[in-house]
Formats: structure tokens, sequence, C-alpha cells
């Protein structure tokens, strides 16, 4: 087996590998993939050293976990995290392949949100009985915010602050049932909120620090770093643009939709700057992130084998330093984000 650096998460004693797996892909994220694709794809991960693993009840409804599960169950330090705030209810009516909330064949149920104290204890607890484990280290509080819940998010919120959600989770942490818990989302602002609600070990924000965008950077990270919160990355590719590039045919992706104008063009310049140094974008995605201090992990979504693979050369990718000066000095990346080799 590969082995990969570990960092820490927040002062948990708990210790990531820095290069992870996010397992949405096998809940057949916008497309399908077959059990023993699922299985090869995980078992080509843990070889390679991904071994901490993210996957969430929403992935699929309940999928994902089954077969991130099923794979690890006789498989030793392997880091699991998944996500509470969706429950799933019995749905006989969901039969068919049709595309459910971006998943393909989800199994059959139907999801209901529930972040309150009792929903927080279910939803670990089914989880728990879905990958077949006797427990999973991180919970993450899943999609709670504006950006999912729009009009209702303040009733969510309620039901995770006075609604004792946090509460129950603090208490699952204190009695050694897991070993961490934060958010899991896609947007900056409910992140500050819950840390000053609750001391939260770890955020894997989606596609919010990338080396598109770097708004974190203003106060989250800085929040982060004086709270010993670690930050894993989730959706390090915006979903897919940073990892395609412009030049492919086909549609593009960028945070789960076509991309504005204004993002195909920054793109387009970053992958002209990496033209010129012979890097290949998405290896400049990954190890970008990496660089930051706040960082332990990043987890880019692996659908089948060979992405794993080569997305373990992507991430050992010998990348010029001048071509980080150059972003740098053409301004595609903020002027304090922290580049790799900056400390050395
Ligand atoms: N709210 C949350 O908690 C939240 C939200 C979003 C994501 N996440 C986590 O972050 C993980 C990753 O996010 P994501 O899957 O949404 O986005 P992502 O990693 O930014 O992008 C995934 C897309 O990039 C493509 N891709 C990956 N490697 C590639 C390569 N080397 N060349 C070309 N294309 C490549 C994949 O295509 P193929 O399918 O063709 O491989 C897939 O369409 C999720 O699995 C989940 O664990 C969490």
């Amino acid at each position: 087996m590969a082995t990969i650096p570990t960092r820490a998460i927040g002062t948990t004693g708990l210790a990531v590998p820095e290069l992870g797996f996010g397992a949405a892909s096998l809940g057949n994220l916008y497309q399908p993939v077959s059990d023993a694709d699922a299985r090869a794809t995980l078992d080509a991960a843990l070889d390679a050293g991904l071994r901490y693993i993210d996957t969430a009840p929403h992935y699929g409804r309940g999928l994902s976990e089954r077969r991130v599960g099923e794979a690890l169950r006789l498989v030793p330090d392997v880091v699991v995290s998944t996500k509470v705030g969706r429950l799933m209810d019995p749905d006989p009516s969901v039969t068919d392949d049709t595309e459910r909330d971006g998943f393909r064949s989800p199994m059959p149920f139907r999801m209901r949100y529930d972040y309150t104290h009792d929903g927080i204890l279910r939803s670990h607890e089914h989880s728990l009985q879905r990958l077949g484990l006797a427990h999973v280290d991180i919970l993450y509080v899943h999609d709670i915010g504006g950006l999912v819940h729009g009009a209702e998010a303040g009733r969510y919120w309620e039901q995770l602050t006075t609604g004792g959600g946090l509460r129950a989770l603090e208490r699952l942490r204190d009695e050694g049932t897991i070993r961490a818990f934060g958010l899991g989302v896609n947007e900056i602002a409910v992140c500050l909120d819950a840390m000053r609600e609750a001391r939260l070990d770890v955020i894997l924000l989606a596609g919010r620090y990338t080396l598109l965008e770097q708004h974190a950077l203003d106060a989250l990270l800085p929040a982060c770093a004086d709270a010993g919160t670690s930050i894993v990355v989730g959706g390090p590719y915006n979903s897919g643009i940073l990892a395609t590039g412009t030049k492919r045919g086909g549609p593009l992706h960028y945070d789960y939709g076509p991309p504005p104008e204004d993002i195909v063009a920054r793109v387009r310049g970053i992958e002209a700057v990496a033209d010129r140094h012979g890097v290949t974008l998405p290896a400049a995605a990954l190890q970008f992130v990496l660089a930051h201090p706040q960082v332990a992990s990043v987890i880019p979504g692996l659908g089948n084998p060979q992405r794993v693979a080569q997305t373990v050369d992507l991430y050992r990718e010998s990348v010029p330093a001048d071509f980080w000066a150059e972003l740098r000095r053409e301004r595609l990346v903020r002027e304090d984000a922290p580049l790799p080799g900056d400390a050395a």
C-alpha cells in the first residue's frame, strides 16, 4: 500500500491523508456506477493510500454509504466521514433510474431535513446501519444555510442551535463516539455563524477555496486559524472545470451548472500560464489548496479506478515555482493566498 502524508484535524488527535476520496460519485452522481466498479474504485483508492473517505446519506439516498461500508469493513486505519441533517424515509415509488436530486438509481427512500437533537442522533445511527460499521470518525452538518434552504434557512438553523442539533454532536464527541464534527457546506457565511455557536473541529468547504476563488481568505480561514478548526476542501475542481479545463469539446461544469463567462475567462488565463510551464491544470488545483496551512485534506470526486490512479499522479506532479510566481504576478490567484513552496 502507498502512503500519503497525513495532517491533523484540529486538536482532536485524528489525522487524515492530505489526499482523500469524495464518494458522492459512488451514489451515482449524474451517472450510474455499477457495484463492481464502485468496489474497484474504492479498492484502488485504499491501495493508493487515499485512506480518508467522505460520504453522506444524501449521496444516492444511502447508496454511497452502503458501498463505502462494504469496501471498508475489514480494512483497518481508514478515516470515514459522513453527514447529518437529512433522514431517509422509505419510498416504494422510487423504482427506476430517473435522476433524483442529481443522483441516478438512488435507494428507495425520500429525503427529509432534520437538524434537531433527535434528528442528528437518528441520522448518525442510520448511517452506521447502512455503512455496516461500528463507528465513523467525523460527522458534518450537511448543507445547513441559505444556499440550500433559502427561505427555510432560519427554521433549520433554529433546529441546529436552540433545537439541540449542535448539543447532540458535542455529546457524541465528548463521549468518544465520534472523533470530530463540523459543517459540510458550499458557502462561507454559515460557517462563521456556526463557529460562534460551537467549537468545530473541521469544516468540509466545497468549492469556496479553490484555484478559482479564494474569498475564504477574508474571514473564514483566519477564524479557523484562531479557533484551531481544520478545513477539508471538497469540490476542488469546482465540480469539473478545473479538472477538464476549457479546451475539450462538450459541456463545462462549474458549481454543478454551466460556467459564467468570467469564470471561463479566468480558467483560460490559468490554463495559458499552465501551458507555458508544462503544468497540468488539475495538478495545480489539487496542490494549490494544500498550500494553505489550515487545509487538512483535499477530496476530489472520483468515479473509477483510472481516475484514482490519474489523481495520485496529479497530486505528485512536479509543479515549478515559476508557475506559481507567474499566477500571483498575473493576479490569477490572490496575492495573500499561500502558494506551494512559499514556506520553504
Ligand atoms: N456540502 C458538502 O458537504 C459537499 C459539497 C460538494 C462536494 N463535497 C465533497 O467533495 C467531493 C468532491 O466534490 P465533487 O465531486 O462535487 O466535485 P469535484 O471534485 O470538484 O469535481 C468532480 C468532477 O471532476 C471530474 N474529474 C475529476 N478528476 C478529473 C480528471 N483528472 N480529469 C477530468 N475530469 C476529472 C469528475 O469527472 P468524472 O465523473 O468523469 O470522473 C467529476 O465530474 C464530493 O464527493 C463530496 O465528498 C461535499
